[in-house]
């Protein structure tokens, strides 16, 4: 447990999409005055992901940087590891955001890059988990929060929640239930990160 006196952590959340887990984030951080972190920055690599205006009607900084506006990867990661470190954040949350990340970004936080992944991993890996879950005919999916590292969804685990497969489910509707379920354990993994109570061991996350 922090000191009461312990300045919150700061958090950088990375969004490429609608941003319903930031939310849910920063909805979380509104409702417990012992949940020891704050968002600082939301960094996007698109301008029209929705997260965005999240962020800013909150007042909170963003910043956007587009893939495309640079020659390579590596000179896009360097560029958003430069804009986000801008706001001194301890740890980054990725919270549904479409790019992958290697160590040109990732070495400035270490295990303290967090990702929600809508799959038990290590199923269903990559960007269409939730459809590739469905066309398998898995009878149950759910949600992953784990550390990031180099590799596509396969860092460290830090928590995972089932979510079972109705027979009548499209894409869409299994996807809402995940995220329904996103929204409490991201934030709830987040709160441990902000409270240091996440201890790394190869490749096994013991919660102190
Ligand atoms: C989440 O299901 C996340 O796991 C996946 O994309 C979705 C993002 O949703 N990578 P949102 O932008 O937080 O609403």
């Amino acid at each position: 447990m922090p000191s009461a006196s312990r300045r919150p952590t700061r958090l950088a959340v990375l969004v490429s999409g609608g941003g319903t887990n930031l939310q849910a984030l920063l909805d979380a951080i509104d409702a417990d005055a012992d949940f020891g972190g704050e968002v600082v920055v939301v960094a996007a690599d698109r301008a029209d992901a929705g997260g965005l205006e999240r962020a800013r009607e909150r007042g909170i900084a963003t910043v956007v940087q587009p893939l495309a506006a640079h020659g390579d990867r590596g000179a896009w990661e360097t560029a958003l590891r430069r804009d986000v470190e801008a706001h001194r954040p301890d740890a980054v949350v990725l919270a549904g955001f479409m790019r992958i990340l290697s160590n040109a970004f990732l070495s400035g936080w270490p295990d303290r890059v967090l990702n929600t992944h809508p799959s038990l991993l290590p199923a269903f890996r990559g960007a269409h988990a939730v459809r590739e879950a469905l066309a398998y005919g898995v009878r149950v999916t759910g949600c992953t929060v784990h550390l990031v590292d180099e590799e596509v969804d396969h860092g460290p685990i830090v928590a995972q929640e089932v979510v079972p497969i109705h027979a009548e489910d499209t894409e869409d509707r299994l996807h809402e239930r995940i995220k329904a379920a996103e929204h409490a354990l991201l934030p709830a993994c987040v709160k441990l990160l902000c409270h240091d109570r996440l201890k790394v061991s190869g490749r096994l996350v013991h919660v102190l």
